[in-house]
This record gives C-alpha cells, sequence and structure tokens, in this order.
C-alpha cells in the first residue's frame, strides 16, 4: 500500500463569484521512505497540494488516500489521529511557541496527544541531540538563530515519529548555506529513520538533491525521477553539477 496515493485529484477555490481552478485531476503515489521535492512557481498549488497532504483542507474532488485513508471521509476526530499519529509539519516560519523553551515546544504534540510528561521530556531532548541542538533545550527560540530554529520545528515534528514530513518552504527564511544543512538534514533523517519527506522549495538545486521531484506547473503535476548516479547528498555540491537532460535544470 503506498503511503500517498492521489487519483485524479481536483482543488478549485471559490470566493463568492472568484474561482480559482489550481490542481486539475492529478494523479501521483508515493511509496513510504520516499524523499521528493515539490517545485513550482509561486501561485501554483504547493501550499495547497500539502494542506491537502495534511489534511488542513478537505474540499477537493477525485480521491487522496494518506495510508489507505480517503481524507474527505474522515470525521473531525479522525482527521487529528491521523495528523498526529503519521504527519509531521514543517513551516518556513518555524511556529515556534517564543514563551516556551525549546524543549518544550518540541514536547508540545505530546501534551496533545495525552502522552506522559517524564517520556516526553527524555524523547524530546533525544531529538534535539539528534538535529544538532542539544545545548539549546533550556533555551527560549528567542536566543536562537533561525537555522536553530528550524532544527527544533524539525525535532518538534518527529516527537511522534510520524511516517511522512510535509515541509512547506522550509529554507525560505534561511540563508543559502544553512538552507543547504538543513536540506542535509532532511535527507539524513530520510535515511536514518525511514521517514517519508516531501519538501516544498523555490531553491532549483532542491532538483538534483531530491530522487524526485514533483513539479507543479498550469494545474498539473508533473513527476519527474533524478537519474540515481546524478542525485547528490548536498546542497552545495548540487549547485557545482551540470544539470541532466530532462531531470534537473530549470525549477
Ligand atoms: N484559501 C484560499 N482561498 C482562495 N484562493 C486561494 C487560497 N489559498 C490559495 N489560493 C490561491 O490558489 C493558488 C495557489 O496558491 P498556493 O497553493 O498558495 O501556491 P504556492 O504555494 O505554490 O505559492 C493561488 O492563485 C492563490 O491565490
Ligand atoms: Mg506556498
Amino acid at each position: 500500500m503506498a503511503l500517498i496515493e492521489i487519483t485524479k485529484l481536483t482543488k478549485t477555490y471559490r470566493l463568492g463569484s472568484l474561482v480559482t481552478p489550481v490542481l486539475e485531476e492529478v494523479g501521483f503515489r508515493i511509496e513510504e521512505g520516499e524523499f521528493c521535492s515539490i517545485v513550482g512557481p509561486s501561485g501554483s498549488g504547493k501550499t495547497t497540494l500539502l494542506n491537502l497532504l495534511g489534511g488542513l483542507d478537505r474540499e477537493y474532488e477525485g480521491s487522496l488516500q494518506i495510508a489507505g485513508q480517503e481524507m474527505r471521509g474522515l470525521s473531525d476526530r479522525q482527521i487529528s489521529l491521523l495528523r498526529s499519529r503519521t504527519i509531521g509539519f514543517i513551516f518556513q516560519s518555524f511556529h515556534l511557541l517564543e514563551h516556551l523553551t525549546c524543549q518544550e515546544n518540541v514536547m508540545l504534540p505530546f501534551f496533545f496527544a495525552g502522552k506522559p510528561t517524564e517520556e516526553a521530556r527524555r524523547r524530546a531532548a533525544t531529538l534535539l541531540e539528534r538535529v544538532g541542538v542539544g545545548e539549546k533545550r533550556g533555551v527560549r527560540p528567542t536566543y536562537i538563530s533561525g537555522g536553530q530554529k528550524q532544527r527544533v520545528a524539525i525535532a518538534r515534528a518527529l516527537i511522534l515519529s510520524p511516517k511522512l514530513l510535509l515541509c512547506d518552504e522550509p529554507t525560505g527564511n534561511l540563508d543559502r548555506e544553512t538552507g543547504a544543512q538543513i536540506v542535509a538534514l532532511f535527507r539524513e533523517l530520510n535515511r536514518d529513520l525511514g521517514v517519508t519527506v516531501l519538501v516544498v522549495t523555490h531553491d532549483e538545486r532542491m532538483s538534483r538533491v531530491a530522487p524526485r521531484v514533483l513539479r507543479l506547473w498550469d494545474r498539473k503535476v508533473e513527476d519527474t525521477r533524478t537519474d540515481p548516479s546524478r542525485v547528490v547528498d548536498d546542497l552545495a555540491r548540487a549547485s557545482s553539477v551540470p544539470p541532466a537532460a530532462g531531470a534537473g535544470g530549470a525549477a
């Protein structure tokens, strides 16, 4: 069973008389453990697609199944269970709570899921170590850098061991070098934890790092796989390798 299975997915926003078609009979499937980037011009529907995949928006036509469940048919309770257990979100603007410490931020999903605090505390500390900011656990996010904030947000997204990480322009507020480090971290987490990662990005270099790229364009999704011999681990190297014919290039 595919982790994500989309068939003839159509999404149209309707605001009064304003009708905005965004996706039109789009189809693709993503298996557990994949690492994909989603690219496309501003306004092409990247965030819309991610919101649908994450169950934040359940108004669509066609079929959208996550872990075998059709999103449209789920009750609010079922959707919040699926969201807390299966899906982790990462945003451009981190969405950390400034009045909590980094460790408390990472523990938040545990509180909502009603799990014991001691386990949450231990696991948060371990994850903060894993993403490279262990020493910041008692500090509030105000006092750490953008790259460190994104690492904390990644730890928070991972705390309930999701199968799927949905990342909406996670490097959009970071400089190139810091962004490259965050992408390298996603790649490592994908390999080491087996978590499926979908990264929406403007960074054209991502088409060299992700083995698979979904390009949003003209309400369609073009599904391209990068020649395995040309997939590189980090964005810094990605920019120095010439693009493969038809599989890299302009994003
Ligand atoms: N909640 C909404 N209501 C109406 N239109 C929307 C809404 N969200 C996005 N749109 C429109 O849908 C299109 C795709 O937007 P979006 O998914 O945010 O694109 P991207 O993330 O690729 O920049 C744009 O034309 C945008 O104006
Ligand atoms: Mg967007």
